[in-house]
């Protein structure tokens, strides 16, 4: 009886192997990365990593001088190239001044900002301009006749290729950047916070007042980078598209969010989000970090990181932070790659490099001390471990308040934070269940889905292969003019008809008053 339910179950499992449905190999998947933001190709190469181990063709479009450097990290991608002219070198430049002129508080004036942000849109601009004029690379990819092309929200030329090749569009969206104007998708700032706040789904009015122009601020720089792709557009798409246009037609937009962390929001039947996508299971340590993690004892370690972005924390901030850790009866594992402060503690230990996701899953941590990076974020939820943030800058104090919104840790100032802070900080998210109860809820949550997320995002990207495109599921919001889209003109037509009827019933009581006071003048006569 046994061997029969074996084989039927072989069979069946063999049945789902050769099943069509199940099985989408032998793709051809293009990726069109932004060029200079390093943490946006690492997680668009993660998802082709998978599609590559799937046995898809993977092919990459970068400018000659990274080349070298991305074949060595991923050696199984192949790899397209053009001259880009210095265009890279004035995106890192931008970057820098942008960085150096947010100074300590991260703030530059608005007319200012926007004036980078434009310039940061022009040279992209240029940059696309390059690889699409280049006549033998768009040959040779219009010759490869590439299934699915998989581009970044963030980045125009992306979707602008895509139309030029005619292959359907995938694009990943950090929630940091995504013009809601080419997904149709409302945003509504009275309960949806923008990552560029520390603000939750509970805003009271001064809140919802900064949310809106924060939000509008965002909106204004997707339309001034917009625009700066529009004559680009024009050139290799004809005069009726714009690069709003080209990204409107993109199929699945992969969110790299979760509502976990991100608050609930409108969404559309084409936008999947896969918040986590890039986080492992926990593998184990060498020797060496076992046998730390295990002399920790029952207190447990604190694992801090502030990512590669900041391996080296400034000498005054890591003397506060040494001398907080030397105060812990935890063993702390710190990512530092700069000077050993000198007030270190014999219970903290630096490292140059951290297996983050590895010591998170580990069960002797017992906290994270994080700038609150996305990846960071995710690793902690997945893990299920509390945390005490210090967010610098970009989305990390919004992705620090949302982990404080769902209970799991505490946020600090970087900039202002001292001894006594940070360690009655530490100190309470270790000792007070709660937050480590909120941690664990938040890992089982993040667990417990139909799919993994990296597999979800796999799953829409073979779909698109195996379909062609998924026309069927894009709304039409994107294409109507925004008088329609707000209704504006039925508002309009209703205010007419309302006005007419109004006017008219007005001009009936006049007219019969008249003829009252006549017919009564008539009488009294
Ligand atoms: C054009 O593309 C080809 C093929 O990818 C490349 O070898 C060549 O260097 C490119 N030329 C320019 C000017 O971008």
């Amino acid at each position: 009886m046994r061997a029969i339910t074996l084989a039927v179950s072989v069979a069946i499992f063999l049945h789902l192997l050769s099943d069509e449905r199940f099985n989408v190999h032998g793709g051809k998947v293009l990726l069109v990365p932004t060029p200079v933001i390093e943490s946006y190709w690492f997680e668009m190469a993660k998802i082709g990593q998978v599609l590559s181990d799937r046995e898809h063709d993977v092919v990459v479009v970068f400018p000659e001088r990274v080349l070298t450097k991305r074949q060595k990290d991923r050696p199984d991608f192949q790899f397209e190239t053009f001259q880009d002219q210095g265009a890279w070198a004035r995106l890192e430049e931008l970057n820098n001044l942008e960085r150096e002129e947010a100074g300590e508080d991260g703030q530059i004036f608005l007319p200012r900002l926007l004036q980078l942000r434009q310039m940061w849109g022009q040279e992209m601009a240029k940059h696309c301009d390059l690889l699409l004029r280049n006549s033998t690379l768009t040959d040779r990819m219009k010759a490869s006749r590439h299934d699915v092309i998989v581009t970044d929200a963030l980045f125009h030329c992306g979707a602008i290729v895509g139309r030029h090749l005619d292959v359907p569009n995938v694009a990943l969206v950090a929630p940091l950047e995504h013009d809601t104007r080419a997904t149709g998708v409302p945003f509504p700032c009275s309960y949806v916070p923008s990552v560029f706040s520390t603000f939750d789904d509970r805003m009271p009015f001064l809140q919802r007042l900064e949310n809106a122009f924060v939000v509008c601020k965002q909106m204004a720089v997707f339309w001034l980078w917009a625009r700066a792709h529009d004559s680009v557009t024009h050139r290799y798409l004809g005069k009726g598209e714009t690069a709003l246009t080209a990204m409107s037609h993109t199929d699945v937009w992969l969110y790299v969010s979760d509502p976990l962390l991100d608050f609930p929001q409108p969404s559309m039947p084409n936008m999947v989000n896969i918040g986590g996508f890039h986080v492992k299971q926990a593998g184990s340590l060498s020797e060496e970090l076992e046998t730390f993690m295990r002399s920790s004892g029952d207190e447990g370690v604190v694992v801090v990181s502030f990512g590669a972005f900041m391996n080296s924390v400034p000498t005054q901030q890591a003397e506060v932070l040494a001398t907080a850790f030397a105060l812990l009866p935890q063993k702390v594992l710190w990512r530092h790659g700069g000077e050993k402060p000198a007030s270190l503690g014999s219970n903290t230990k630096l490292m140059n490099w951290l297996p983050q996701n590895d010591l998170l899953g580990h069960e002797k941590t017992r906290l994270f001390v994080t700038h609150a990076g996305r990846s960071s974020v995710y690793e902690a939820l997945h893990h299920g471990v509390p945390v005490v943030c210090l967010p610098t800058c970009l989305d990390q104090p919004a992705n620090a308040a949302r982990l404080v919104a769902r209970g799991a840790g505490i946020s600090l100032n970087y900039r202002t934070v001292t001894v006594e802070e940070l360690y009655q900080a530490i100190v309470t998210v270790i000792t007070d269940e709660r937050y480590r109860a909120a941690a664990a809820r938040l890992s089982s949550l993040h667990r417990d889905q139909p799919q993994p997320p990296m597999g979800r995002a796999v799953w829409w990207i073979e779909h698109v292969i195996k379909h062609g495109g998924l026309p069927h599921l894009r709304a039409r919001a994107v294409e109507l003019p925004w008088y329609q889209y707000y209704l504006l003109d039925v508002a309009a037509f209703l205010v007419a008809v309302c006005s007419v009827a109004m006017w008219f019933v007005w001009f009936s009581c006049l007219l019969c008053c008249r003829k009252c006071r006549r017919v009564g003048k008539i009488k009294s006569q």
